[in-house]
């Protein structure tokens, strides 16, 4: 018999992993306690913008015609006690108001209203990503509140997947990390991970604590990768070098690599932020603070970009943002998401705009959250609109779209042909020859 699956949290991680375990043959439940988002997902909508995602949620959602009916929703947690072999639990741990340290809250609230529905054999796996130890812990909570006892067993499986890649990622992972406690659950993950173990993907098994700072240690790795190039970018800038190409250069070497070594206003999202904070904070209460004193830098270095966009901005309209009209191309943290928590580019047109800037933006696909955030900045429905009569453009979010803009249909709506790139994604040389002033961070101004 095919194992069933069960995810909990529908957010971006669970909507997609309950579509991913249904492409890969397993009867699949998904539950959400918001009553809203089960009924979009029910429908086939997905709240958010994630390539792919809607196609492969409605190639399997129950009652949509042509589908496989292979996964269904609910709100229920008895259903889900009842249905489910292995229960996926991929809610939210964002970072704690005031604090550095992870909110708990969801998952601890998840695990409680899980463990009493726990009624025959069956894994309960957690994805979120979660301070070390809190896994040896809602062990205990199960082993104590299932009314299966030791047959409800726990694992930890982070998940690594990428915003606008979340589809690939989830289906042909680049790794898959099993922290288990015993040989039944590395069995039983064994089984739901058949087809990408079958094709290659390498299968870590470990314990506990290490598959949950597997997670924190990925996410702090690539966030220091991104921090060193941008503080590669201030030396370039005082020293008038190219961060362009010394990163092109030294990730020639295979020790160090080419990707996450691209300079600008730095990081953001819902995770990378907050992961490192959490780490910091747990480090803390583990007493090996010092271990991790390196974060802070990382961090200060990542805010410290936003910050020096907003001058080099200043700079170009003359040293003041007074009754200047500023053009921001981007809003989302990253391009093919519409995700805008924690974003760098809709920071920067804050801080402009709180400093007297007139701005407006433009983004493909974040503009209904970014007018969430930050209801005053005006929007505009294209760049070339939001360009209209600027002063400066910023170009703060590589989307596609951005780099195939004409110089000379922009150049013809704006007042001043002048364009900063936060994210060094644009050819400067088109630009130049078009007769823009165009600055961008970490590289020589001409
Ligand atoms: C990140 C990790 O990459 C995933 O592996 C992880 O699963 C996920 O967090 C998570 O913890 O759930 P994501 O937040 O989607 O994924 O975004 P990234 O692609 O890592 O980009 C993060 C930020 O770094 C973006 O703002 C991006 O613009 C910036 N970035 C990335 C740079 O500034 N430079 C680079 O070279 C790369």
């Amino acid at each position: 018999m095919a194992l069933k699956i069960t995810v909990i949290g529908t957010g971006y991680l669970g909507a997609t992993h309950a579509a991913a375990m249904a492409e890969l043959g397993f009867e699949v439940l998904g539950l959400d306690v918001v009553p809203e988002k089960i009924e979009m997902l029910a429908a086939g909508r997905v709240p958010m913008y994630e390539p792919g995602l809607e196609e492969l949620l409605q190639r399997h959602v129950a009652g949509i015609p042509g589908s496989t009916g292979r996964l269904r929703f609910t709100t229920s947690w008895e259903e889900v006690g009842e249905f489910g072999d292995v229960h996926f639990v991929c809610v939210n741990t964002p970072q704690k108001h005031g604090e550095y340290a992870c909110d708990m809250s969801y998952v601890d609230a998840a695990f409680a209203s899980l463990a009493p529905q726990l009624r025959r054999p069956c894994l309960v796996v957690g994805k979120s990503t979660v301070p070390v130890g809190s896994a040896t812990r809602l062990a205990a909570l199960l082993a104590e509140r299932a009314p299966a006892g030791a047959d409800a067993e726990l694992a930890w499986n982070p998940e690594f997947l990428r915003e606008g890649f979340a589809v690939q990622d989830t289906l042909r992972p680049d790794r898959i990390v099993a922290g288990v406690g015993s040989d039944r659950a590395e069995k039983l993950l064994r089984e739901v991970y058949a087809t990408p173990l079958g094709e290659g993907t390498p299968f870590v098994v470990t314990d506990y604590p290490t598959a949950e700072l597997v997670k924190t240690a990925a996410n702090s790795f690539l966030a220091t990768k991104i921090s060193f190039i941008n503080a590669m970018a201030e030396v370039c800038e005082a020293a008038d070098g190219d961060v362009v190409k010394l990163a092109e250069a030294i990730g020639h070497d295979d020790r160090i690599g080419r990707k996450f070594l691209r300079a600008g206003i730095g990081f953001g999202g819902g995770c990378l932020p907050k992961d490192i904070r959490a780490f910091m904070a747990r480090a803390g209460e583990l007493g090996v603070d010092q271990a991790l004193t390196f974060l802070r830098e990382v961090d200060s270095i990542n805010m410290r970009r936003r910050g020096q966009m907003v001058e080099l901005a200043r700079e170009a309209v003359g040293g003041s943002f007074l009754g200047t009209t500023v053009a921001v191309l981007g809003a989302t943290f990253k391009p093919d998401s519409d995700d805008v928590r924690d974003s760098p580019a809709l920071n920067v047109a804050g801080q402009i705009h709180l400093q007297g800037g007139q701005v407006t933006v433009y983004d493909p696909k974040g503009m209904d959250n970014a007018r969430a955030v930050f209801p005053t900045l005006a929007y505009a429905p294209s760049a070339l609109e939001a360009a209209r009569g600027a002063q400066v453009v910023l170009h703060l979010t590589e989307w596609g779209e951005f780099r195939e803009l004409d110089p000379e249909a922009l150049g013809a709506v704006v007042a001043e042909r002048r364009i900063l790139d936060g994210r060094n994604a644009l050819d400067p040389s088109r630009w130049r020859e078009a007769g823009w002033d165009f600055r961008a961070l970490g590289r020589p101004t001409a």
